[in-house]
């Protein structure tokens, strides 16, 4: 089976908005539909579990259809990592295979292609884990806030991007033995493993809506699009 884990368990600080970013509005529809419609459409995916903050299943309610069966809710934690890893623990208790290939993805990003979601589950059945990634247009510097420390090599940068997809045996077992890691993604997880991570080429419209310039694109593109 191919299970999607859509994350809408945030708060969205960084926007300007009293509302989480994920619930907020764009052609009337919330952030969160956009990408549960393109999984739930999509012929590939048997499963979706979508996390959330349990006062929020009320207006979820609203734009899920009773009939579709295919998805369930999860109650969301404290950090992004606990709320991948109520999801993994919700499905390790409703009849989840080993190798059923799990796609964590960010529901603040809306615009996830079909493409993307194929080209995960395929590289997913070869090699366990993968990562959607693009290349980065800036140079990148670590600093230590004060000054340059040192500077990357821009050809060997990338900048991750979701769905991140493994085989739930591998994902499960990392959430379970790195429970105190402070992370922002599945992947440092799975390299705490020592586990290869295969790379899938993702594409600059699957952006992550984080602040009010990301939503006003967001606005724009969708706008155009009609
Ligand atoms: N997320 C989640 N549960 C959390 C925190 C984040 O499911 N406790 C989800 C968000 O809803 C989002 C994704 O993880 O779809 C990526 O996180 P991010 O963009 O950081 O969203 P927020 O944490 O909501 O935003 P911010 O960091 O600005 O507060
Ligand atoms: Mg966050």
């Amino acid at each position: 089976m191919n299970i999607a884990i859509i994350l809408a368990g945030g708060s969205g600080t960084r926007i300007n908005s009293s509302l989480p970013k994920q619930y907020i509005e764009v052609n009337n529809k919330p952030i969160f539909m956009y990408s549960v419609d393109t999984f739930n459409n999509n012929s590939l995916i048997d499963r979706i579990i979508l996390v959330a903050k349990e006062n929020y299943f009320p207006i979820i309610r609203k734009y899920i259809k009773e009939d579709s069966k295919k998805i369930s809710l999860v109650n969301g934690g404290n950090t992004r990592q606990e709320s991948v890893r109520n999801a993994l623990e919700f499905l390790k208790c409703n009849k989840v295979n080993d190798e059923d290939i799990i796609l964590i993805h960010d529901s603040a990003r809306p615009l996830i292609s079909d493409k993307i979601i194929n080209d995960n589950i395929s590289a997913c059945l070869s090699y366990d884990a993968c990562v959607t990634y693009v290349n980065v247009n800036d140079t990148i510097f670590m600093s230590d806030d004060i000054k340059v420390s040192s500077s990357l090599d821009r050809s060997k940068i990338k900048a991750s991007q979701t769905p991140q997809t493994f085989k739930f045996n591998l994902i499960y077992e990392a959430h379970n033995k790195n429970h105190d890691a402070i992370v922002t993604d599945d992947v440092q997880m799975v390299l705490m493993q020592n586990k290869e991570i295969h790379l899938v080429e993702g594409d600059i419209y699957n952006f992550k809506v984080t602040n009010d310039l990301d939503l006003a694109l967001l606005q724009s593109i969708l706008k155009n699009n009609q």
